[in-house]
Protein backbone atom coordinates (compact mmCIF):
# COMPACT_ATOMS: atom_id res chain seq x y z
CA UNK A 1 0.00 0.00 0.00
CA UNK A 2 2.50 2.32 0.84
CA UNK A 3 4.71 2.31 -2.64
CA UNK A 4 4.55 4.66 -4.98
CA UNK A 5 3.12 1.73 -7.24
CA UNK A 6 0.00 1.72 -4.74
CA UNK A 7 -1.14 4.91 -6.36
CA UNK A 8 -2.90 2.38 -8.43
CA UNK A 9 -4.93 1.31 -5.14
CA UNK A 10 -6.20 4.85 -4.13
CA UNK A 11 -7.60 5.28 -7.97
CA UNK A 12 -9.41 2.08 -7.50
CA UNK A 13 -10.63 2.62 -4.21
CA UNK A 14 -11.11 5.26 -2.60
CA UNK A 15 -13.62 7.14 -4.40
CA UNK A 16 -15.82 4.13 -3.44
CA UNK A 17 -14.79 3.79 -0.11
CA UNK A 18 -15.17 7.41 1.09
CA UNK A 19 -18.99 7.04 -0.80
CA UNK A 20 -19.37 3.90 1.24
CA UNK A 21 -19.15 5.99 4.20
CA UNK A 22 -22.34 7.80 3.50
CA UNK A 23 -21.13 11.35 4.91
CA UNK A 24 -22.73 13.95 5.78
CA UNK A 25 -20.12 16.79 5.94
CA UNK A 26 -20.47 17.52 10.10
CA UNK A 27 -18.64 14.51 11.26
CA UNK A 28 -15.23 14.22 13.58
CA UNK A 29 -13.40 11.61 11.91
CA UNK A 30 -10.48 9.24 13.20
CA UNK A 31 -8.74 7.76 10.79
CA UNK A 32 -6.66 5.17 12.28
CA UNK A 33 -3.44 3.52 10.27
CA UNK A 34 -3.74 6.50 7.93
CA UNK A 35 -0.76 6.08 5.60
CA UNK A 36 -0.06 8.78 3.51
CA UNK A 37 -3.76 10.23 4.65
CA UNK A 38 -4.63 9.78 0.55
CA UNK A 39 -7.98 8.27 2.05
CA UNK A 40 -7.97 10.87 5.14
CA UNK A 41 -7.85 13.66 2.61
CA UNK A 42 -10.43 12.45 0.47
CA UNK A 43 -12.67 12.28 3.74
CA UNK A 44 -11.78 15.85 5.25
CA UNK A 45 -13.70 16.92 2.00
CA UNK A 46 -16.94 15.57 3.28
CA UNK A 47 -16.16 15.93 7.00
CA UNK A 48 -16.03 18.59 9.23
CA UNK A 49 -12.59 17.63 10.90
CA UNK A 50 -10.21 14.24 9.97
CA UNK A 51 -7.57 13.19 12.56
CA UNK A 52 -5.43 10.39 10.61
CA UNK A 53 -2.94 8.33 13.37
CA UNK A 54 -0.20 6.13 11.84
CA UNK A 55 2.79 4.29 13.50
CA UNK A 56 5.40 5.29 11.30
CA UNK A 57 6.56 8.94 12.05
CA UNK A 58 8.25 9.16 8.34
CA UNK A 59 4.68 8.41 6.65
CA UNK A 60 3.17 11.01 9.08
CA UNK A 61 5.69 13.19 8.45
CA UNK A 62 5.08 13.31 3.84
CA UNK A 63 1.12 12.98 4.70
CA UNK A 64 1.22 16.25 6.95
CA UNK A 65 3.72 17.77 3.81
CA UNK A 66 1.36 16.78 1.18
CA UNK A 67 -2.26 16.84 2.59
CA UNK A 68 -2.69 20.39 4.09
CA UNK A 69 -6.46 21.09 4.60
CA UNK A 70 -7.60 23.09 7.51
CA UNK A 71 -9.67 20.08 8.86
CA UNK A 72 -7.07 17.56 8.56
CA UNK A 73 -4.04 16.65 11.19
CA UNK A 74 -1.97 13.66 11.25
CA UNK A 75 -0.42 12.58 14.66
CA UNK A 76 2.39 9.47 14.68
CA UNK A 77 1.21 6.77 17.03
CA UNK A 78 -0.09 2.99 17.91
CA UNK A 79 -3.34 2.15 16.96
CA UNK A 80 -3.08 -0.55 19.92
CA UNK A 81 -2.66 2.62 22.05
CA UNK A 82 -4.21 5.74 20.29
CA UNK A 83 -2.29 8.84 21.44
CA UNK A 84 -6.07 10.67 22.20
CA UNK A 85 -6.25 13.35 24.41
CA UNK A 86 -9.06 13.02 27.22
CA UNK A 87 -11.20 15.56 25.11
CA UNK A 88 -11.09 13.89 22.23
CA UNK A 89 -11.81 10.37 23.91
CA UNK A 90 -15.46 9.17 22.39
CA UNK A 91 -15.78 11.90 20.83
CA UNK A 92 -15.30 10.78 17.54
CA UNK A 93 -18.65 10.02 15.21
CA UNK A 94 -16.54 8.09 12.79
CA UNK A 95 -13.58 6.16 13.01
CA UNK A 96 -12.27 4.07 10.09
CA UNK A 97 -9.79 1.67 9.95
CA UNK A 98 -9.04 0.22 6.15
CA UNK A 99 -6.06 -1.77 5.41
CA UNK A 100 -4.60 -1.98 8.60
CA UNK A 101 -6.08 -5.54 10.98
CA UNK A 102 -4.54 -7.67 7.90
CA UNK A 103 -0.74 -6.75 9.33
CA UNK A 104 -1.73 -5.89 13.06
CA UNK A 105 -0.59 -7.87 15.90
CA UNK A 106 -3.71 -7.91 18.14
CA UNK A 107 -7.25 -6.73 15.88
CA UNK A 108 -9.30 -7.16 18.91
CA UNK A 109 -6.81 -4.82 20.70
CA UNK A 110 -7.64 -2.51 17.36
CA UNK A 111 -11.00 -2.88 17.88
CA UNK A 112 -11.15 -2.02 21.25
CA UNK A 113 -9.46 1.08 20.78
CA UNK A 114 -11.62 2.01 18.44
CA UNK A 115 -14.89 1.40 20.17
CA UNK A 116 -12.98 3.70 23.17
CA UNK A 117 -12.87 6.85 20.52
CA UNK A 118 -15.75 6.53 19.32
CA UNK A 119 -18.76 8.14 20.59
CA UNK A 120 -21.69 6.45 21.82
CA UNK A 121 -24.05 6.34 18.73
CA UNK A 122 -21.22 6.74 16.65
CA UNK A 123 -20.07 4.46 14.10
CA UNK A 124 -16.56 2.36 13.27
CA UNK A 125 -16.03 1.33 9.75
CA UNK A 126 -13.77 -1.47 8.69
CA UNK A 127 -12.13 -2.05 5.15
CA UNK A 128 -9.89 -4.82 4.28
CA UNK A 129 -8.49 -7.51 2.08
CA UNK A 130 -9.98 -10.95 1.40
CA UNK A 131 -6.84 -11.67 -0.80
CA UNK A 132 -7.87 -15.09 -2.06
CA UNK A 133 -10.92 -13.30 -3.83
CA UNK A 134 -8.27 -12.05 -6.61
CA UNK A 135 -9.12 -13.16 -10.17
CA UNK A 136 -7.78 -12.69 -13.25
CA UNK A 137 -8.98 -13.81 -16.85
CA UNK A 138 -7.94 -15.36 -19.32
CA UNK A 139 -5.86 -17.37 -16.06
CA UNK A 140 -2.41 -16.69 -16.12
CA UNK A 141 -0.33 -19.83 -15.89
CA UNK A 142 0.85 -20.49 -12.46
CA UNK A 143 -0.42 -17.10 -11.33
CA UNK A 144 -3.52 -19.10 -9.04
CA UNK A 145 -0.56 -21.05 -7.64
CA UNK A 146 2.28 -18.60 -6.54
CA UNK A 147 -0.92 -16.34 -5.52
CA UNK A 148 -1.89 -18.94 -3.30
CA UNK A 149 1.92 -19.15 -2.03
CA UNK A 150 2.15 -15.50 -1.21
CA UNK A 151 -0.72 -16.01 0.77
CA UNK A 152 1.02 -18.63 2.87
CA UNK A 153 4.03 -16.32 2.68
CA UNK A 154 2.06 -13.12 4.11
CA UNK A 155 0.28 -14.97 6.78
CA UNK A 156 3.62 -16.78 8.05
CA UNK A 157 4.97 -13.57 8.51
CA UNK A 158 2.03 -12.32 11.47
CA UNK A 159 -0.28 -10.94 9.00
CA UNK A 160 -4.04 -11.98 8.14
CA UNK A 161 -4.37 -12.54 4.40
CA UNK A 162 -8.75 -12.82 5.18
CA UNK A 163 -8.89 -10.40 7.38
CA UNK A 164 -11.95 -8.89 5.55
CA UNK A 165 -14.37 -12.18 6.30
CA UNK A 166 -13.62 -11.35 10.05
CA UNK A 167 -14.41 -7.71 9.90
CA UNK A 168 -18.39 -8.08 11.85
CA UNK A 169 -16.94 -10.92 13.52
CA UNK A 170 -14.49 -8.37 15.26
CA UNK A 171 -17.38 -5.47 15.10
CA UNK A 172 -19.83 -7.76 17.27
CA UNK A 173 -17.12 -9.04 19.52
CA UNK A 174 -15.91 -5.35 20.33
CA UNK A 175 -19.77 -4.84 21.41
CA UNK A 176 -20.43 -3.03 18.30
CA UNK A 177 -24.57 -3.12 17.14
CA UNK A 178 -26.26 -2.30 14.32
CA UNK A 179 -23.88 -4.62 12.16
CA UNK A 180 -23.72 -4.27 8.43
CA UNK A 181 -21.51 -5.95 5.69
CA UNK A 182 -20.64 -5.20 2.17
CA UNK A 183 -18.41 -6.04 -1.13
CA UNK A 184 -16.92 -3.00 -2.51
CA UNK A 185 -15.54 -4.73 -5.56
CA UNK A 186 -13.60 -3.18 -7.93
CA UNK A 187 -12.82 -4.53 -11.72
CA UNK A 188 -10.32 -3.30 -14.22
CA UNK A 189 -10.56 -4.18 -17.79
CA UNK A 190 -7.22 -4.38 -20.47
CA UNK A 191 -7.59 -1.38 -22.03
CA UNK A 192 -8.69 0.96 -18.89
CA UNK A 193 -6.23 3.34 -17.79
CA UNK A 194 -5.38 1.33 -14.17
CA UNK A 195 -5.21 -1.92 -15.86
CA UNK A 196 -1.28 -1.95 -16.66
CA UNK A 197 -0.53 -0.26 -12.80
CA UNK A 198 -2.79 -2.66 -11.31
CA UNK A 199 -0.62 -5.77 -12.76
CA UNK A 200 2.78 -3.46 -11.77
CA UNK A 201 1.31 -3.52 -8.38
CA UNK A 202 0.92 -7.08 -8.29
CA UNK A 203 4.39 -8.15 -10.20
CA UNK A 204 6.09 -5.86 -7.74
CA UNK A 205 4.18 -7.77 -4.66
CA UNK A 206 5.21 -11.06 -5.90
CA UNK A 207 8.92 -9.85 -6.40
CA UNK A 208 8.85 -8.13 -3.20
CA UNK A 209 8.00 -11.42 -1.34
CA UNK A 210 9.74 -13.61 -4.01
CA UNK A 211 12.40 -15.42 -0.88
CA UNK A 212 9.05 -16.14 1.58
CA UNK A 213 7.31 -17.56 -1.08
CA UNK A 214 10.29 -19.88 -2.06
CA UNK A 215 10.34 -20.46 2.03
CA UNK A 216 7.05 -21.98 1.74
CA UNK A 217 7.81 -24.61 -0.55
CA UNK A 218 4.55 -24.63 -1.98
CA UNK A 219 6.19 -23.14 -6.01
CA UNK A 220 9.76 -23.02 -7.59
CA UNK A 221 11.25 -20.76 -9.39
CA UNK A 222 10.48 -21.85 -12.55
CA UNK A 223 6.39 -21.47 -11.39
CA UNK A 224 7.27 -17.69 -10.04
CA UNK A 225 8.93 -17.07 -13.37
CA UNK A 226 6.32 -18.36 -15.73
CA UNK A 227 3.59 -15.88 -13.19
CA UNK A 228 5.72 -12.93 -13.65
CA UNK A 229 6.38 -13.29 -17.39
CA UNK A 230 2.54 -14.69 -17.40
CA UNK A 231 1.71 -11.35 -16.22
CA UNK A 232 3.69 -9.58 -19.02
CA UNK A 233 1.27 -11.31 -21.51
CA UNK A 234 -1.95 -10.74 -19.60
CA UNK A 235 -0.55 -6.82 -19.58
CA UNK A 236 -0.81 -7.03 -23.46
CA UNK A 237 -3.91 -8.92 -23.90
CA UNK A 238 -7.52 -7.75 -25.21
CA UNK A 239 -10.30 -8.96 -23.10
CA UNK A 240 -8.49 -9.60 -20.28
CA UNK A 241 -9.79 -8.36 -16.48
CA UNK A 242 -8.40 -8.42 -12.78
CA UNK A 243 -11.88 -8.90 -10.35
CA UNK A 244 -11.50 -8.20 -6.58
CA UNK A 245 -13.34 -7.68 -3.25
CA UNK A 246 -13.19 -5.41 -0.70
CA UNK A 247 -14.73 -6.12 2.60
CA UNK A 248 -16.60 -3.22 4.01
CA UNK A 249 -18.38 -3.61 7.74
CA UNK A 250 -19.60 -1.10 9.94
CA UNK A 251 -21.18 -1.22 13.73
CA UNK A 252 -22.33 1.58 16.25
CA UNK A 253 -20.99 1.68 19.92
C1 LIG B 1 -1.59 -0.66 4.05
S1 LIG B 1 -1.40 0.88 4.81
C2 LIG B 1 -3.05 1.55 4.73
C3 LIG B 1 -3.08 3.05 4.72
C4 LIG B 1 -4.48 3.65 4.68
N1 LIG B 1 -5.29 3.21 5.80
C5 LIG B 1 -5.19 3.34 3.39
O1 LIG B 1 -6.15 2.58 3.40
O2 LIG B 1 -4.78 3.88 2.35
C6 LIG B 1 -1.30 0.36 6.50
C7 LIG B 1 -0.84 1.47 7.40
O3 LIG B 1 -1.12 1.05 8.73
C8 LIG B 1 -0.04 1.46 9.54
N2 LIG B 1 -0.03 0.65 10.74
C9 LIG B 1 0.21 -0.68 10.83
N3 LIG B 1 0.15 -1.07 12.12
C10 LIG B 1 -0.12 0.03 12.85
C11 LIG B 1 -0.28 0.29 14.23
N4 LIG B 1 -0.18 -0.68 15.15
N5 LIG B 1 -0.55 1.55 14.62
C12 LIG B 1 -0.67 2.55 13.72
N6 LIG B 1 -0.51 2.37 12.39
C13 LIG B 1 -0.24 1.12 11.97
C14 LIG B 1 1.18 1.31 8.67
O4 LIG B 1 2.25 2.12 9.11
C15 LIG B 1 0.64 1.73 7.30
O5 LIG B 1 0.88 3.08 7.05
Amino acid sequence: MNRPDATVVHELLDASCVAALALRGSERVLDVGCGYGELAAAIAVHSARVLGIDCDGRIIATARATHRASNLEFRAGDALALPLRDDELGRFDLVHVRFVLESVRDQSALLAQAMRAVRPGGRVVLADDDHPSLRLWPEVPCFDSVWGAYLAAFDAAGNDSIAGRRLVALLHEAGAVDLRARVLSFAVASGEPAFRAAIARLRAILSEWRVPIFATRLVDAGELDSALTGLDAFAESPGAAIWYALCHAEGRR
